[in-house]
């Protein structure tokens, strides 16, 4: 029995989430706009250029091309310097576990990540190794909600799209896991991810029987 196990990075794997926001909290403030948890939130799993276009809107802001690239490129080099200093301690509680578990039963495994950044930081916290497959926002020309991420992955892992499993923490992760056809586990909270299938606080509340069970089913 072979499912595909496919994770999203920010937010499930790493708590880059934190970095992302300050980034962008210091951008849209040095632009007047206002910057808090609520938007931030909306920016999960949402790309980089998506996201800098919602920032715009919400502070009704027009600039220019050139501008925009500026903007764009300056907020990734602020969140590389957080990026760069990461190290395993930064691996969310039981990720590792849950992995090596897969790995012991032969489950297919893949990154399904809209950031360009994925590659990098899956390297700084030493996890490459325990991918067979990593999508990420290099791969894709349709940003999440849209399930292109996620079926590129399925392809990869030779695993039908119904069989497939995806950890997201994010509002269009999900939505993108569900229009895949893709059983949809929320990380994170009830309040936010109430489109999952399952929904669980982190990964130290899933059980081996309920890893399991996905397997069997
Ligand atoms: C993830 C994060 C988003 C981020 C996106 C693009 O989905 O949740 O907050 O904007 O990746 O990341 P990147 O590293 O390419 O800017
Ligand atoms: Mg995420």
């Amino acid at each position: 029995n072979k499912k595909g196990f496919i994770f999203d990075l920010d937010g499930v794997i790493v708590d880059t989430a934190k970095y992302h926001f300050l980034a962008w909290k210091k951008l849209a403030n040095s632009l007047g706009i206002d910057f808090t948890e609520v938007e931030n939130e909306q920016l999960k799993g949402v790309s980089r250029v998506r996201s800098l276009e919602k920032i715009l809107s919400w502070g009704n802001k027009t600039i220019s091309e050139d501008k925009f690239m500026e903007l764009m490129s300056a907020k990734n080099t602020d969140y590389l310097s957080h990026i760069s200093k990461m190290d395993e301690d930064e691996i969310l509680p039981d990720v590792p576990k849950i992995l090596n578990l897969l790995k012991d039963k032969e489950q297919p495994i893949s990154l399904g990540s809209a950031s360009k950044n994925a590659r990098t930081i899956l390297e700084r916290v030493n996890l490459k190794k325990h991918f067979d497959a990593i999508v990420d926002g290099n791969d894709v020309s349709k940003a999440k909600p849209d399930p292109e991420v996620f079926l590129i992955a399925a392809k990869l892992l030779n695993v039908k799209p119904e069989h497939c499993i995806v950890f997201e923490d994010s509002v269009a992760g999900v939505e993108a896991a569900n229009a895949a056809n893709m059983v949809s586990i929320g990380i994170g909270s009830e309040d936010v991810l109430g489109h999952a299938k399952y929904i669980f606080k982190d990964f130290t509340e899933i059980s081996n029987e309920f890893i399991n069970s996905l397997i069997e089913n």
